[in-house]
Protein backbone atom coordinates (compact mmCIF):
# COMPACT_ATOMS: atom_id res chain seq x y z
CA UNK A 1 0.00 0.00 0.00
CA UNK A 2 1.03 3.86 -0.64
CA UNK A 3 1.99 5.24 2.47
CA UNK A 4 1.68 9.48 2.97
CA UNK A 5 4.91 10.19 3.52
CA UNK A 6 7.85 8.96 2.83
CA UNK A 7 9.25 9.55 -0.65
CA UNK A 8 10.03 6.06 -1.18
CA UNK A 9 6.30 5.03 -0.29
CA UNK A 10 5.05 7.95 -3.06
CA UNK A 11 6.54 5.20 -5.63
CA UNK A 12 4.08 2.78 -5.14
CA UNK A 13 5.42 -0.08 -6.78
CA UNK A 14 4.36 -3.35 -7.38
CA UNK A 15 6.25 -5.77 -9.13
CA UNK A 16 4.52 -8.63 -11.17
CA UNK A 17 5.26 -11.49 -11.08
CA UNK A 18 6.48 -12.31 -14.56
CA UNK A 19 8.25 -9.46 -16.90
CA UNK A 20 8.97 -7.41 -13.76
CA UNK A 21 6.42 -4.73 -14.05
CA UNK A 22 6.72 -1.72 -12.02
CA UNK A 23 3.70 0.24 -11.13
CA UNK A 24 4.68 4.08 -10.48
CA UNK A 25 1.57 5.75 -10.02
CA UNK A 26 -1.43 5.23 -8.38
CA UNK A 27 -4.71 7.25 -8.66
CA UNK A 28 -4.77 9.93 -5.56
CA UNK A 29 -5.60 8.40 -2.66
CA UNK A 30 -9.93 9.03 -2.38
CA UNK A 31 -10.09 8.81 -6.18
CA UNK A 32 -11.35 5.83 -8.25
CA UNK A 33 -10.93 5.04 -11.92
CA UNK A 34 -14.65 4.50 -13.33
CA UNK A 35 -13.36 1.44 -15.43
CA UNK A 36 -15.81 0.35 -18.22
CA UNK A 37 -17.33 -2.59 -16.69
CA UNK A 38 -18.49 0.16 -13.90
CA UNK A 39 -19.62 2.31 -16.97
CA UNK A 40 -23.24 0.74 -17.32
CA UNK A 41 -24.15 2.12 -13.24
CA UNK A 42 -23.10 5.59 -14.68
CA UNK A 43 -24.53 5.84 -18.04
CA UNK A 44 -28.00 4.25 -16.15
CA UNK A 45 -28.02 7.01 -13.30
CA UNK A 46 -27.03 9.51 -15.97
CA UNK A 47 -30.12 8.76 -18.70
CA UNK A 48 -32.45 8.60 -15.67
CA UNK A 49 -31.25 11.96 -14.16
CA UNK A 50 -31.47 14.08 -17.62
CA UNK A 51 -34.81 12.01 -18.10
CA UNK A 52 -36.30 13.51 -15.02
CA UNK A 53 -34.65 17.16 -15.52
CA UNK A 54 -36.42 17.23 -18.64
CA UNK A 55 -39.68 15.98 -17.29
CA UNK A 56 -39.64 18.70 -14.23
CA UNK A 57 -38.30 21.42 -16.61
CA UNK A 58 -34.70 21.87 -15.60
CA UNK A 59 -32.03 22.62 -17.48
CA UNK A 60 -28.17 21.94 -17.55
CA UNK A 61 -25.67 24.42 -16.60
CA UNK A 62 -21.91 23.32 -16.12
CA UNK A 63 -19.60 25.50 -14.49
CA UNK A 64 -15.82 25.28 -13.93
CA UNK A 65 -14.13 22.63 -11.91
CA UNK A 66 -12.52 25.74 -10.16
CA UNK A 67 -13.92 29.21 -8.58
CA UNK A 68 -12.59 32.31 -6.64
CA UNK A 69 -11.97 30.52 -3.25
CA UNK A 70 -13.91 33.49 -1.75
CA UNK A 71 -17.31 32.20 -3.37
CA UNK A 72 -16.82 28.58 -1.32
CA UNK A 73 -15.90 30.29 1.69
CA UNK A 74 -18.81 33.10 1.72
CA UNK A 75 -21.65 30.40 0.91
CA UNK A 76 -20.33 27.19 2.30
CA UNK A 77 -19.29 29.42 5.36
CA UNK A 78 -15.83 29.92 7.11
CA UNK A 79 -16.40 27.74 10.01
CA UNK A 80 -17.43 24.40 7.88
CA UNK A 81 -15.47 21.56 7.95
CA UNK A 82 -15.83 21.85 4.40
CA UNK A 83 -13.74 25.34 4.23
CA UNK A 84 -11.55 24.85 7.28
CA UNK A 85 -10.38 21.65 6.55
CA UNK A 86 -11.53 19.96 3.39
CA UNK A 87 -11.45 23.02 0.57
CA UNK A 88 -8.89 21.97 -2.18
CA UNK A 89 -7.11 25.49 -2.28
CA UNK A 90 -4.73 26.69 -4.42
CA UNK A 91 -2.57 29.83 -5.69
CA UNK A 92 -2.32 29.83 -9.63
CA UNK A 93 0.47 31.16 -11.20
CA UNK A 94 -1.14 34.87 -11.16
CA UNK A 95 -1.49 34.68 -7.38
CA UNK A 96 -5.13 34.29 -7.70
CA UNK A 97 -6.78 32.14 -4.51
CA UNK A 98 -8.91 29.51 -6.30
CA UNK A 99 -10.52 26.14 -4.89
CA UNK A 100 -11.87 22.92 -6.74
CA UNK A 101 -15.48 23.41 -6.36
CA UNK A 102 -16.20 21.33 -2.91
CA UNK A 103 -20.05 21.40 -3.79
CA UNK A 104 -22.36 22.81 -6.91
CA UNK A 105 -24.84 24.93 -5.54
CA UNK A 106 -22.85 28.35 -4.98
CA UNK A 107 -20.87 27.82 -8.64
CA UNK A 108 -24.80 27.57 -9.78
CA UNK A 109 -25.66 30.95 -7.53
CA UNK A 110 -22.40 32.48 -9.18
CA UNK A 111 -23.47 31.79 -12.93
CA UNK A 112 -26.82 32.86 -12.28
CA UNK A 113 -26.07 36.40 -11.34
CA UNK A 114 -22.65 36.77 -13.84
CA UNK A 115 -25.12 35.81 -16.50
CA UNK A 116 -28.33 38.02 -15.53
CA UNK A 117 -30.63 34.95 -15.17
CA UNK A 118 -32.87 37.12 -12.11
CA UNK A 119 -33.54 38.76 -15.09
CA UNK A 120 -35.44 35.48 -16.55
CA UNK A 121 -39.32 34.60 -15.10
CA UNK A 122 -38.88 33.35 -12.07
CA UNK A 123 -37.81 30.23 -11.07
CA UNK A 124 -35.12 29.20 -13.22
CA UNK A 125 -34.66 25.81 -12.86
CA UNK A 126 -31.03 24.30 -13.37
CA UNK A 127 -29.19 20.75 -13.23
CA UNK A 128 -25.32 19.84 -13.35
CA UNK A 129 -23.44 16.73 -13.29
CA UNK A 130 -20.23 17.48 -11.98
CA UNK A 131 -16.81 16.61 -10.29
CA UNK A 132 -16.74 17.21 -6.45
CA UNK A 133 -13.38 17.59 -4.56
CA UNK A 134 -13.21 17.44 -0.90
CA UNK A 135 -9.94 16.47 1.17
CA UNK A 136 -12.18 13.80 3.52
CA UNK A 137 -10.62 10.81 5.29
CA UNK A 138 -11.48 8.04 2.19
CA UNK A 139 -14.19 5.43 3.26
CA UNK A 140 -17.06 2.87 1.65
CA UNK A 141 -18.83 5.98 -0.29
CA UNK A 142 -16.94 8.53 0.61
CA UNK A 143 -13.76 9.87 -1.59
CA UNK A 144 -11.96 12.90 -2.37
CA UNK A 145 -13.46 13.40 -5.43
CA UNK A 146 -16.67 12.20 -6.23
CA UNK A 147 -19.43 13.35 -8.57
CA UNK A 148 -22.98 14.68 -7.73
CA UNK A 149 -26.16 15.35 -9.92
CA UNK A 150 -27.85 18.41 -8.43
CA UNK A 151 -30.84 20.90 -9.42
CA UNK A 152 -31.49 24.11 -8.32
CA UNK A 153 -34.81 26.05 -8.02
CA UNK A 154 -33.66 29.76 -7.93
CA UNK A 155 -36.38 32.67 -7.55
CA UNK A 156 -39.19 31.62 -5.78
CA UNK A 157 -40.41 31.31 -1.92
CA UNK A 158 -43.29 29.01 -2.27
CA UNK A 159 -43.15 26.13 -0.42
CA UNK A 160 -44.50 24.37 -3.10
CA UNK A 161 -41.66 24.53 -4.68
CA UNK A 162 -39.40 22.79 -1.23
CA UNK A 163 -42.09 20.04 -2.04
CA UNK A 164 -41.46 19.76 -5.96
CA UNK A 165 -37.79 19.86 -5.28
CA UNK A 166 -38.50 16.70 -2.41
CA UNK A 167 -40.78 14.92 -4.91
CA UNK A 168 -38.33 15.28 -7.78
CA UNK A 169 -35.22 13.84 -5.43
CA UNK A 170 -37.25 11.22 -4.55
CA UNK A 171 -38.67 10.13 -8.19
CA UNK A 172 -34.95 10.04 -9.26
CA UNK A 173 -34.18 7.36 -6.41
CA UNK A 174 -37.39 5.35 -7.72
CA UNK A 175 -36.68 5.58 -11.42
CA UNK A 176 -33.68 4.42 -10.26
CA UNK A 177 -35.21 1.42 -8.71
CA UNK A 178 -33.59 2.43 -4.96
CA UNK A 179 -37.24 2.78 -3.09
CA UNK A 180 -35.62 1.86 0.31
CA UNK A 181 -34.57 5.26 1.08
CA UNK A 182 -35.59 7.00 4.11
CA UNK A 183 -36.90 10.59 3.56
CA UNK A 184 -36.14 13.18 6.30
CA UNK A 185 -36.84 17.15 6.81
CA UNK A 186 -36.66 19.76 9.44
CA UNK A 187 -36.50 23.71 9.25
CA UNK A 188 -33.40 25.23 10.95
CA UNK A 189 -35.81 28.05 10.40
CA UNK A 190 -34.06 31.81 9.26
CA UNK A 191 -32.09 34.25 10.52
CA UNK A 192 -34.24 36.19 12.40
CA UNK A 193 -35.45 32.97 14.55
CA UNK A 194 -32.47 30.95 14.57
CA UNK A 195 -30.45 33.55 16.52
CA UNK A 196 -32.55 32.77 19.30
CA UNK A 197 -32.26 28.73 18.76
CA UNK A 198 -28.58 29.03 18.70
CA UNK A 199 -28.57 30.62 21.58
CA UNK A 200 -30.43 28.34 23.48
CA UNK A 201 -28.45 25.55 21.98
CA UNK A 202 -25.32 26.99 22.88
CA UNK A 203 -26.42 27.63 26.81
CA UNK A 204 -27.66 23.70 26.95
CA UNK A 205 -24.40 22.78 25.09
CA UNK A 206 -22.41 24.67 27.89
CA UNK A 207 -24.01 23.17 30.31
CA UNK A 208 -22.81 19.40 29.13
CA UNK A 209 -19.91 20.36 27.64
CA UNK A 210 -18.14 18.05 29.96
CA UNK A 211 -19.33 14.86 27.92
CA UNK A 212 -18.87 16.21 24.29
CA UNK A 213 -15.86 15.16 21.86
CA UNK A 214 -13.15 17.71 21.87
CA UNK A 215 -14.68 18.84 17.85
CA UNK A 216 -17.94 19.39 19.70
CA UNK A 217 -16.26 21.41 22.04
CA UNK A 218 -14.76 23.67 19.62
CA UNK A 219 -18.58 24.24 17.74
CA UNK A 220 -20.28 25.15 21.02
CA UNK A 221 -18.83 28.67 20.07
CA UNK A 222 -17.78 28.22 16.11
CA UNK A 223 -21.00 26.33 14.35
CA UNK A 224 -23.49 25.26 18.00
CA UNK A 225 -25.97 24.07 14.85
CA UNK A 226 -23.38 21.63 14.05
CA UNK A 227 -22.64 20.15 17.47
CA UNK A 228 -26.51 18.17 16.55
CA UNK A 229 -25.24 15.73 13.87
CA UNK A 230 -22.22 14.58 15.41
CA UNK A 231 -21.53 11.35 15.25
CA UNK A 232 -20.10 10.52 18.40
CA UNK A 233 -21.75 8.28 20.69
CA UNK A 234 -21.21 10.61 23.39
CA UNK A 235 -22.72 13.42 21.22
CA UNK A 236 -25.85 11.59 20.28
CA UNK A 237 -26.80 11.37 23.74
CA UNK A 238 -26.57 14.96 24.33
CA UNK A 239 -27.74 16.03 21.02
CA UNK A 240 -31.34 13.78 21.38
CA UNK A 241 -32.43 16.03 24.29
CA UNK A 242 -31.09 19.15 22.94
CA UNK A 243 -33.15 21.94 22.20
CA UNK A 244 -35.26 21.62 18.83
CA UNK A 245 -35.29 24.46 16.20
CA UNK A 246 -38.75 23.70 15.38
CA UNK A 247 -39.29 25.16 18.60
CA UNK A 248 -37.82 28.36 18.18
CA UNK A 249 -39.34 29.29 14.56
CA UNK A 250 -40.91 32.65 13.70
CA UNK A 251 -44.03 32.65 12.71
CA UNK A 252 -43.45 32.96 8.92
CA UNK A 253 -40.84 29.98 9.28
CA UNK A 254 -43.20 28.06 10.85
CA UNK A 255 -46.29 28.39 8.40
CA UNK A 256 -43.73 27.54 5.75
CA UNK A 257 -42.82 23.94 7.09
CA UNK A 258 -46.63 23.41 7.93
CA UNK A 259 -47.10 23.89 4.42
CA UNK A 260 -43.61 21.75 2.94
CA UNK A 261 -45.80 18.60 5.45
CA UNK A 262 -48.99 19.44 4.09
CA UNK A 263 -47.68 19.48 0.30
CA UNK A 264 -45.56 16.06 0.86
CA UNK A 265 -48.58 14.71 2.38
CA UNK A 266 -50.67 15.41 -0.69
CA UNK A 267 -47.64 13.80 -3.31
CA UNK A 268 -48.20 10.95 -0.04
CA UNK A 269 -44.36 10.89 0.00
CA UNK A 270 -43.61 8.86 3.14
CA UNK A 271 -41.31 11.25 5.38
CA UNK A 272 -39.54 11.58 9.09
CA UNK A 273 -38.61 14.80 10.99
CA UNK A 274 -35.69 14.66 12.33
CA UNK A 275 -35.04 17.48 14.91
CA UNK A 276 -30.86 16.80 14.26
CA UNK A 277 -30.68 17.12 10.73
CA UNK A 278 -28.92 20.41 10.40
CA UNK A 279 -26.68 19.92 7.32
CA UNK A 280 -23.36 20.73 6.95
CA UNK A 281 -23.73 23.83 4.74
CA UNK A 282 -24.20 27.00 6.55
CA UNK A 283 -26.14 28.71 3.88
CA UNK A 284 -29.30 26.71 4.39
CA UNK A 285 -32.52 28.60 5.79
CA UNK A 286 -36.23 26.60 6.83
CA UNK A 287 -36.32 23.19 5.11
CA UNK A 288 -33.30 20.97 4.90
CA UNK A 289 -33.91 17.14 4.09
CA UNK A 290 -31.80 14.37 3.25
CA UNK A 291 -32.41 10.71 2.15
CA UNK A 292 -30.73 7.81 3.95
CA UNK A 293 -30.39 4.46 3.20
CA UNK A 294 -32.64 2.19 5.98
CA UNK A 295 -29.89 0.05 6.29
CA UNK A 296 -26.38 1.90 6.44
CA UNK A 297 -25.51 4.30 8.97
CA UNK A 298 -26.55 8.01 9.47
CA UNK A 299 -23.33 9.41 7.54
CA UNK A 300 -24.32 7.54 4.32
CA UNK A 301 -26.67 9.79 2.76
CA UNK A 302 -27.07 9.15 -0.58
CA UNK A 303 -28.63 12.95 -1.27
CA UNK A 304 -29.70 15.87 0.79
CA UNK A 305 -30.52 19.41 0.05
CA UNK A 306 -32.86 22.84 1.37
CA UNK A 307 -33.91 26.08 0.88
CA UNK A 308 -31.37 28.79 0.72
CA UNK A 309 -33.22 32.16 0.77
CA UNK A 310 -30.06 34.54 1.04
CA UNK A 311 -27.39 33.01 -0.86
CA UNK A 312 -28.07 34.90 -3.43
CA UNK A 313 -28.31 38.59 -1.90
CA UNK A 314 -24.86 36.85 0.19
CA UNK A 315 -23.15 36.85 -3.21
CA UNK A 316 -24.20 40.34 -4.20
CA UNK A 317 -27.10 39.79 -6.00
CA UNK A 318 -30.58 40.69 -4.87
CA UNK A 319 -33.02 39.03 -2.28
CA UNK A 320 -33.89 35.50 -3.71
CA UNK A 321 -35.08 32.68 -2.76
CA UNK A 322 -33.93 29.93 -3.96
CA UNK A 323 -34.04 25.65 -2.92
CA UNK A 324 -32.10 22.35 -4.48
CA UNK A 325 -30.92 18.97 -3.64
CA UNK A 326 -27.95 17.05 -4.85
CA UNK A 327 -27.17 13.05 -4.98
CA UNK A 328 -23.94 11.45 -4.64
CA UNK A 329 -23.32 9.12 -7.70
CA UNK A 330 -20.89 6.85 -5.95
CA UNK A 331 -23.49 6.40 -3.53
CA UNK A 332 -25.93 5.56 -5.53
CA UNK A 333 -23.93 3.18 -7.28
CA UNK A 334 -23.21 1.68 -4.02
CA UNK A 335 -26.85 1.52 -3.24
CA UNK A 336 -27.79 -0.33 -6.78
CA UNK A 337 -25.34 -3.00 -5.89
CA UNK A 338 -26.50 -3.51 -2.44
CA UNK A 339 -30.32 -3.75 -3.67
CA UNK A 340 -28.73 -6.22 -6.77
CA UNK A 341 -30.48 -4.09 -9.24
CA UNK A 342 -29.12 -4.69 -12.86
CA UNK A 343 -28.62 -1.88 -15.33
CA UNK A 344 -28.39 -2.39 -19.07
CA UNK A 345 -25.12 -3.03 -20.55
CA UNK A 346 -23.52 -0.26 -22.79
CA UNK A 347 -23.85 -2.40 -25.66
CA UNK A 348 -20.37 -3.68 -27.66
CA UNK A 349 -19.86 -3.00 -30.96
CA UNK A 350 -22.10 -5.46 -33.28
CA UNK A 351 -18.99 -7.10 -35.39
CA UNK A 352 -15.74 -7.57 -35.16
CA UNK A 353 -13.86 -7.53 -38.55
CA UNK A 354 -10.73 -10.38 -38.68
CA UNK A 355 -8.59 -10.53 -41.25
CA UNK A 356 -5.80 -12.84 -42.67
CA UNK A 357 -2.46 -12.61 -44.86
CA UNK A 358 -1.76 -8.44 -46.10
CA UNK A 359 -4.47 -8.43 -49.06
CA UNK A 360 -7.04 -9.44 -46.79
CA UNK A 361 -6.13 -6.60 -44.55
CA UNK A 362 -6.91 -3.92 -46.75
CA UNK A 363 -9.76 -5.40 -47.82
CA UNK A 364 -10.86 -5.72 -44.31
CA UNK A 365 -9.58 -1.74 -43.45
CA UNK A 366 -12.24 -0.92 -46.30
CA UNK A 367 -14.96 -3.30 -45.26
CA UNK A 368 -14.67 -1.50 -41.35
CA UNK A 369 -14.88 1.74 -42.82
CA UNK A 370 -17.90 1.45 -45.24
CA UNK A 371 -20.04 -0.48 -42.50
CA UNK A 372 -19.26 2.20 -40.28
CA UNK A 373 -20.27 4.16 -42.40
CA UNK A 374 -23.61 3.21 -42.82
CA UNK A 375 -24.27 2.91 -39.29
CA UNK A 376 -23.18 -0.31 -37.82
CA UNK A 377 -20.89 -0.49 -35.30
CA UNK A 378 -17.19 -2.21 -35.90
CA UNK A 379 -14.24 -3.02 -33.57
CA UNK A 380 -11.48 -3.83 -36.17
CA UNK A 381 -8.41 -6.04 -35.45
CA UNK A 382 -5.16 -4.83 -35.87
CA UNK A 383 -1.90 -6.57 -35.14
CA UNK A 384 -1.54 -9.16 -37.46
CA UNK A 385 -2.93 -12.30 -34.65
CA UNK A 386 -4.03 -15.20 -35.61
CA UNK A 387 -7.88 -16.22 -35.95
CA UNK A 388 -8.06 -18.07 -33.43
CA UNK A 389 -6.79 -15.11 -31.61
CA UNK A 390 -8.83 -12.50 -32.87
CA UNK A 391 -11.93 -14.50 -32.47
CA UNK A 392 -10.81 -14.84 -28.83
CA UNK A 393 -10.68 -10.98 -28.66
CA UNK A 394 -14.27 -10.93 -30.34
CA UNK A 395 -15.35 -13.29 -27.24
CA UNK A 396 -14.19 -11.36 -24.53
CA UNK A 397 -15.33 -8.07 -26.31
CA UNK A 398 -18.89 -9.44 -26.70
CA UNK A 399 -19.32 -8.71 -30.50
CA UNK A 400 -22.35 -10.88 -31.63
CA UNK A 401 -20.75 -11.17 -35.18
CA UNK A 402 -17.40 -11.84 -36.58
CA UNK A 403 -16.60 -10.79 -40.52
CA UNK A 404 -13.79 -12.78 -41.39
CA UNK A 405 -11.53 -11.91 -45.06
CA UNK A 406 -9.35 -14.35 -45.91
CA UNK A 407 -7.43 -14.81 -49.00
CA UNK A 408 -10.65 -16.86 -50.57
CA UNK A 409 -12.95 -14.11 -49.41
CA UNK A 410 -10.54 -11.62 -51.11
CA UNK A 411 -10.86 -13.66 -54.34
CA UNK A 412 -14.62 -14.26 -54.39
CA UNK A 413 -14.85 -10.52 -52.78
CA UNK A 414 -17.24 -12.08 -50.09
CA UNK A 415 -16.81 -12.12 -46.34
CA UNK A 416 -17.32 -15.43 -43.67
CA UNK A 417 -19.62 -14.00 -40.93
CA UNK A 418 -19.65 -15.59 -38.30
CA UNK A 419 -22.34 -15.46 -35.45
CA UNK A 420 -20.83 -15.92 -31.96
CA UNK A 421 -23.65 -17.12 -30.21
CA UNK A 422 -24.14 -20.11 -32.10
CA UNK A 423 -20.64 -20.67 -34.16
CA UNK A 424 -22.75 -21.03 -37.23
CA UNK A 425 -21.09 -19.44 -40.56
CA UNK A 426 -21.98 -18.52 -43.64
CA UNK A 427 -20.45 -16.52 -46.96
CA UNK A 428 -22.09 -13.47 -47.79
CA UNK A 429 -21.62 -10.71 -50.30
CA UNK A 430 -20.56 -7.00 -48.85
CA UNK A 431 -23.91 -5.80 -49.81
CA UNK A 432 -25.72 -8.66 -47.95
CA UNK A 433 -23.44 -8.36 -44.54
CA UNK A 434 -24.39 -4.98 -44.35
CA UNK A 435 -28.04 -5.98 -44.80
CA UNK A 436 -28.32 -8.66 -42.28
CA UNK A 437 -25.96 -6.45 -39.69
CA UNK A 438 -28.57 -3.62 -39.89
CA UNK A 439 -31.13 -6.05 -39.23
P1 LIG B 1 -23.98 17.52 0.49
O1 LIG B 1 -24.91 16.83 1.41
O2 LIG B 1 -22.72 18.02 1.04
O3 LIG B 1 -24.82 18.69 -0.18
O4 LIG B 1 -23.63 16.56 -0.73
C1 LIG B 1 -24.65 15.97 -1.49
C2 LIG B 1 -24.43 14.46 -1.58
O5 LIG B 1 -23.13 14.21 -2.13
C3 LIG B 1 -24.40 13.73 -0.24
O6 LIG B 1 -25.70 13.43 0.20
C4 LIG B 1 -23.61 12.49 -0.59
O7 LIG B 1 -24.45 11.54 -1.23
C5 LIG B 1 -22.62 12.98 -1.62
N1 LIG B 1 -21.31 13.22 -1.02
C6 LIG B 1 -20.92 14.25 -0.24
N2 LIG B 1 -19.62 14.13 0.10
C7 LIG B 1 -19.18 12.99 -0.49
C8 LIG B 1 -17.91 12.33 -0.54
N3 LIG B 1 -16.84 12.81 0.09
N4 LIG B 1 -17.81 11.16 -1.24
C9 LIG B 1 -18.89 10.67 -1.90
N5 LIG B 1 -20.10 11.27 -1.90
C10 LIG B 1 -20.25 12.41 -1.21
C11 LIG B 1 -24.32 19.55 -1.09
O8 LIG B 1 -23.24 19.46 -1.62
C12 LIG B 1 -25.32 20.62 -1.48
N6 LIG B 1 -24.72 21.47 -2.51
C13 LIG B 1 -26.63 20.02 -1.94
C14 LIG B 1 -27.63 21.06 -2.31
C15 LIG B 1 -28.00 21.43 -3.55
N7 LIG B 1 -28.29 21.83 -1.47
C16 LIG B 1 -29.06 22.67 -2.14
N8 LIG B 1 -28.88 22.45 -3.42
Amino acid sequence: MCGEMSLLNLICYNVASEGGEILLYKAPRGTADILPEEQGYWRYIEDKAVALCRLYGYQRLDTPAFEDAGLFARSIGESTDIVTKEMYTFKDRSGNTLALRPEGTAPVCRAYLEHGLDNLPQPVKLYYLAAIFRYERPQAGRYRQHYQFGFEAIGDADPALDAEVIEMAWQFFKSLGLDHLFLYINSIGCKVCRRGYLNSLKSYYSAHIAGLCLDCKTRVERNPLRLLDCKKPSCHDVAAAAPKSLEHLCQDCGTHFEAVRKYLDILKLPFEVNHRLVRGLDYYTKTVFEFQPLDQGAQNAVGGGGRYDDLIQELGGKPTPAVGFAAGMERVVLNLKRRKILVPHVPAPKVFVAYLGNEAKLEAIRLASALRKDGVAVLMATGDKSLKAQLRQANSIGTSYVAIVGEEEVKSQAVTLRNMSTGEQQVVSPVQLKRLLKE
